[in-house]
């Protein structure tokens, strides 16, 4: 299976949600896998931070070989203050790695997805673990873009649950409302992984722990950049982690570890306290009375939690303990 993964990795910049970069590892180990390429877009951090962060994972890895692109460094409407405050206050974070810069075409991951995809009609899946700002300004320039991508499996949104960033919205479909409307009314064909299933996934700091035991160079990395974030979890009374884009990587590779029901997703682009909110239909008769009379995705209800645990643990935790 050929992805290109489009995502905001903090791991490297200290306090920043180090999960992106698990799933990165993830679909790095997965022998179903072939890695066309990693996007970097704004979110957790800002793209120039994230860039830096997934240039140092691939050297950890020996895996200098995977194409890493930095892309949209805002989200589309400049008038998004509250998510470009956010991204503002963390340029202030500390990063515990190099800071690389991109040269040349490697500082355009919107060419780089368009021309990938592009050139391989139906076979490249997008696994979008961020805010989808890359992959709705590729569809705004090109309208052949949505029909050629495989399918996008998206961590984004809620469909029964409460938000996570705000009351009514998730993350990364918060982070840039404009961008996933866009996505959502493509035409691609899209899965979403959203809080309803990512809850029910949870890593622990023993966990951890005991993967980073044998001092490797990522060993050693992932307990000084995930620290911070774990000792921040305790003050708020959560211990553990979810795993919110190694599920929708995992279920990129096998969507059965998911229940998915067909949906209409519109997304709230006002700039209300609602901003950012994924509103699913995927109750039958809400199409019904709404006029939906199309599906634009599938949501995710429900996940074989168990399964995806042992998968993470398999290819992610045995992978930090083990790499020399
Ligand atoms: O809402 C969860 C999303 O935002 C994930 O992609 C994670 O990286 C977080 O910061
Ligand atoms: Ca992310």
């Amino acid at each position: 299976m050929r992805i290109i993964i489009d995502t905001d990795p903090a791991m490297g910049t200290l306090a920043g949600d180090p999960e992106d970069s698990f799933a990165i590892m993830l679909a790095i180990n997965s022998p179903e896998v072939d890695i066309e390429g990693i996007t970097v877009v704004q979110g957790n951090v800002p793209a120039e931070k994230g860039f830096s962060n997934a240039s140092h994972l691939l050297d950890l890895l020996g895996r200098q070989d995977v194409p890493l692109k930095r892309g949209c460094l805002r989200p589309m409407n400049p008038r998004r203050s509250t998510q470009i405050r956010w991204l503002e206050r963390r340029y202030d974070s500390r990063q515990i790695v190099e800071k690389v810069e991109p040269t040349g075409k490697d500082a355009d991951a919107v060419s780089f997805l368009l021309e990938t995809v592009l050139a391989a009609p139906g076979e490249i899946s997008l696994v979008t673990i961020g805010p989808l700002t890359n992959v709705a300004v590729a569809m705004q320039r090109s309208p052949d873009f949505a029909r050629s991508v495989k399918r996008i499996v998206m961590m984004g949104g809620t469909a029964e649950c409460a938000g996570n960033i705000s009351p009514a919205a998730e993350f990364n479909y918060w982070q840039d409302p404009d961008a996933a409307d866009i996505v959502f009314r493509s035409g691609a064909d899209l899965t979403m992984v959203g809080l309803d299933v990512c809850h029910q996934t949870h890593l622990s700091p023993e966990q951890l722990q005991e993967s980073t035991r044998s001092g490797t160079a990522l060993g050693k990395f992932v307990q000084e950049a995930t620290e911070p974030w774990f000792n921040a979890r305790s003050r708020g009374g959560s211990r553990s982690l979810h795993l919110y884009d190694s599920l929708a990587t995992a279920v990129a590779i096998n969507a059965n570890l998911v229940t998915l029901e067909d949906s209409y997703v519109e997304i709230e682009t006002g700039d209300g306290p609602a901003q950012g909110m994924s509103v699913s239909h995927h109750k039958r008769f809400q199409r019904a009375i709404f006029g939906h009379a199309e599906t634009n995705a599938r949501v995710a209800l429900d996940v074989e939690a168990e399964t995806f645990s042992n998968l993470f643990r398999d290819r992610v935790l045995a992978f930090i303990l083990n790499e020399r």
